[in-house]
Parts: structure tokens; sequence; C-alpha cells
């Protein structure tokens, strides 16, 4: 028989792999949402190609189900409170995520947020089910970088700044 896994123990694997945060903004129609997310990673270049790791109970869910559009936003150091506000963590502010935020759009209409490192802006091609949460695969159809700002990092359940990073 199998040992049963410790998902205390799995937590605490996954808090030790550093990631980079995002807020995953979509639109159906009128209405705008987005959450933060970091189970985000680069599927291929040829087309550009995205996924993201989409909570079936997230309240973004069921606009990127209907619209089949999102926007990655890939957040600044100085971004930690967009990162809190996204996750739900700012509760005055959480029946409207963008009040008080600038925001564009660029071809999709997904909200683009002020102030990131950059934005991949996507139209859904494919998506999996992975149980408890929906796997979204986007091919990017717009994107900008503003590389003078530092990446926000997420390790050890802690938002984290690079400037302490030495090249190996
Ligand atoms: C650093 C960080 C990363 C997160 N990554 C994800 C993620 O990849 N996928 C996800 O569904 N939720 C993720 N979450 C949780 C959602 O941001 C949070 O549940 C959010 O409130 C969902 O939006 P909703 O309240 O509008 O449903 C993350 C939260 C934090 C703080």
């Amino acid at each position: 028989m199998q040992t049963p896994i410790d998902s205390s123990q799995f937590r605490r694997i996954m808090s030790r792999f550093a990631t980079g945060v995002t807020v995953v903004t979509t639109r159906s129609g009128q209405e705008v949402h987005g959450l933060t997310c970091n189970a985000f990673c680069s599927i291929s270049l040829n087309p550009c190609t995205v996924m993201v790791s989409v909570a079936k109970d997230a309240r973004s869910w069921p606009l990127i189900e209907e619209s089949r559009l999102f926007a990655v936003n890939v957040l600044s150091e100085d971004q930690t409170a967009i990162s809190d506000r996204f996750a739900g963590r700012h509760r005055d502010k959480d029946d409207d995520r963008f009040e008080g935020i600038e925001w564009t759009t660029a071809v999709t209409g997904a909200p683009i947020l002020e102030g990131t490192q950059g934005y991949l802006d996507c139209r859904v091609t494919r998506t999996f089910d992975g149980g408890t949460h929906t796997l979204f695969l986007g091919e990017v159809v717009g994107l900008n970088l503003d590389d003078s700002r530092p990446p926000l990092v997420f390790y050890g359940s802690r938002y984290m700044g690079v400037d302490s990073l030495k090249p190996l």
C-alpha cells in the first residue's frame, strides 16, 4: 500500500520553488476581474504560448471560460499590494479589484495593469482539466516589456526582491 502523502510537506517543498508573481486578468462583456497567479509558465515559442492554472472556484474562471481570453501581468518588486489585492487579501477592495488602479487594454480587451514588468495578452487555444483547477493554454497576441523594473519573487511563502541574488 502507498504511504499517504503529507500535504503540509508538499506545500513546504513547493514553497522552496521560487517563482515570479503575476496577475491574470480577463474580461467577458463589460465585466473585468483578475487573480494573483504563480502557476504560470511558458509552453512554446512557435506559436508563443503560455499556461496558467486557475482554480475552478475562482471568480475569473467562468469569465475566461466564456471569453477565451486573458492577460498575464508580470508584477514588479513594488507591487506587493497589487498581488495581495488580487489574491483577495484586501477585503474592502474585493468587489472591485481594479478600484483606484490604472489599467488599459491591448489586443483582447483584458486589463493591462500599469507599473508591471510587462504583459502577455492571450487568446485561449486549449484547456486541460486539472481536478480543482483548469490549465488554460493561451497564444500570445500582444506583449510589452519594461525591463527597467525589478521583478517580484515569491519564495518560502513570502515576497522577495532580487537584490541579493548572485549569478553562478
Ligand atoms: C502568490 C500567490 C500565487 C497564487 N497563485 C494562484 C494560481 O496559480 N492559481 C490560482 O487559481 N490561484 C492562485 N492564488 C490564489 C488566488 O489569487 C486567490 O484565491 C484569489 O482570491 C482568487 O480570486 P477570487 O477571490 O476572485 O476567486 C495565488 C495566491 C497568491 C498569494
